[in-house]
C-alpha cells in the first residue's frame, strides 16, 4: 500500500526516514523533478528502484545529500575546481560527478568508478534525507523512457502501489532535471544541461564545455550512460521545428500538419493553428515557464493519441539549451531547424 501525504509534520518525516532505513522506496519532490528514492548505501533497496522504473542497470543513479559531511564517506576529496563548483551551485539544481568510495554500492554507479552527487534546494527533500540519516539514491520519478514526473497526478498513475510513500509537494518549480557536470581534464563538462547554464559555470571557473551528445544521438561509448536511452518520447510520431524567422517557422509547420496533429508551442503562435489542439507552453522567450510546463505537456499530448505531435523549438541559449536537449530527445532526433 502506498501512502500519499502532504504538509508533512515531524512524525511524518520520522516515519518516512524509518521506511528509507528499512530499504523501502519513497517518492519525494525536489526543486527540479520528483525523485524515487532509496537508501543509497543499501544495494537491495537500490535494486528495487531499477525494478520499479524498468530502468536499464547500466544507467547510474544520482545520490542526494542534505549536508556536506555526508559527502566525505561517499566520494574522494574534490579537487580545487570541483570545490568551486560545489560552493557555487550546491544546494541547487546541479549534480557533480566525482570519484566514488566503496560505501556506494556498484549498482548505484552502474559499475563506474564515479558517482553523481546532488544537494537539492528543496526543504522537503533535504528533511527526508536528514531524517533517513543516509544519502538517498534517486532517479527521476517516471517509468523509464517517459517524461520525468513533475506533477503528483502523473506520479500516482505510474507508481501507486509500487512505493511506500508518495510525498505531494505540488508541481516542481523548475520542471526539468539538474545540470549534470563532470570535470574532465580540468574542464567542467556538461553531460546533461539544466537550470545551471554553461554561462553560470563559466562565470565561476572561467571555462566550460558542452558534451558532444547534448543535441546528437549517442551510440558507442558515452560519458553519461543516460544519453543512450530513449527518453521523454510520446508514443506517436513527433517532430520539432525551429526558426528564428516567424514566417519560415509557420510555413514549415504547415507543411507537416496532419488532421489529428497536436501542437506544443508558444502562446504567440497559438492563433495561427485554429483547427488543431494547441498546447501552449507559455511565452516564447520565457524559458523558466517553458521548462516548468514541458514534461506535463508532452504527457498530455501523448494522452490525446494524435497522429502526430509538432513541437515548436526554442533558441539554444541559457536554459533554452536544456529545454532543447529534452525536446530533441522527445522527438527522437526528428528535428528541423530552418
Ligand atoms: O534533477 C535531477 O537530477 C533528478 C532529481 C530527482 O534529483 N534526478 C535525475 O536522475 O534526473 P536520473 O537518474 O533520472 O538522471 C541521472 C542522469 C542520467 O542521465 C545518468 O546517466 C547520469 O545522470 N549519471 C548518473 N551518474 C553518473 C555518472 N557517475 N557518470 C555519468 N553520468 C551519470
Ligand atoms: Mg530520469
Amino acid at each position: 500500500m502506498t501512502k500519499i501525504i502532504k504538509d508533512l509534520k515531524k512524525e511524518d518525516y520520522v516515519k518516512i526516514g524509518d521506511a528509507i532505513q528499512k530499504g523501502e522506496l519513497v517518492i519525494f519532490p525536489t526543486e527540479t523533478v520528483y525523485g524515487i528514492g532509496a537508501d543509497a548505501t543499501n544495494e537491495k533497496a537500490v535494486d528495487s528502484i531499477f525494478l520499479a522504473k524498468g530502468r536499464a542497470n547500466d544507467n547510474p543513479l544520482i545520490v542526494h545529500i542534505s549536508n556536506f559531511d555526508m559527502m566525505k564517506d561517499l566520494t574522494e576529496k574534490p579537487n580545487k575546481m570541483e570545490q568551486l563548483l560545489i560552493d557555487a551551485f550546491m544546494p541547487g539544481p546541479f549534480t557533480l560527478i566525482l570519484k566514488k568510495k566503496k560505501k556506494i554500492p556498484d549498482n548505484v554507479s552502474a559499475g563506474l568508478d564515479t558517482v553523481g552527487i546532488r544537494m537539492p534546494d528543496n526543504e522537503i527533500a533535504r528533511n527526508i534525507i536528514e531524517y533517513a540519516k543516509t544519502p538517498i539514491a534517486a532517479p527521476s520519478a517516471n517509468l523509464s523512457s517517459r517524461p520525468s514526473g513533475t506533477k503528483i497526478e502523473d506520479i500516482k498513475e505510474e507508481f501507486d502501489g509500487k512505493v511506500s510513500y508518495i510525498v505531494d509537494g505540488g508541481e516542481t518549480k523548475i520542471g526539468i532535471e539538474s545540470t549534470v557536470c563532470k570535470v574532465i581534464d580540468g574542464i567542467p563538462t556538461i553531460l546533461r544541461p539544466g537550470k545551471i547554464t554553461p554561462e553560470d559555470i563559466k562565470e565561476v571557473v572561467g571555462i566550460v564545455k558542452l558534451d558532444e551528445h547534448i543535441y546528437k544521438k549517442a551510440d558507442g561509448k558515452v560519458e553519461s550512460p543516460g544519453m543512450k536511452y530513449k527518453h521523454y518520447a510520446p508514443s506517436c510520431d513527433t517532430i520539432m521545428i525551429y526558426s528564428e524567422n516567424d514566417t519560415v517557422f509557420l510555413e514549415e509547420m504547415k507543411k507537416h500538419l496532419k488532421e489529428h496533429t497536436v501542437i506544443i508551442g508558444s502562446k504567440e503562435h497559438e492563433s495561427y493553428f485554429p483547427n488543431n489542439t494547441y498546447l501552449s507552453y507559455g511565452s516564447k522567450n520565457h524559458f523558466d515557464e517553458i521548462s516548468h510546463n514541458i514534461f506535463t505537456l508532452l504527457r498530455k499530448a501523448d494522452g490525446l493519441k494524435p497522429d502526430l505531435i509538432l513541437i515548436e523549438g526554442v533558441k539554444k541559449e541559457g536554459l533554452g539549451i536544456a529545454i532543447m536537449n529534452r525536446l530533441i530527445r522527445s522527438c527522437s532526433y526528428h528535428y528541423i531547424e530552418k
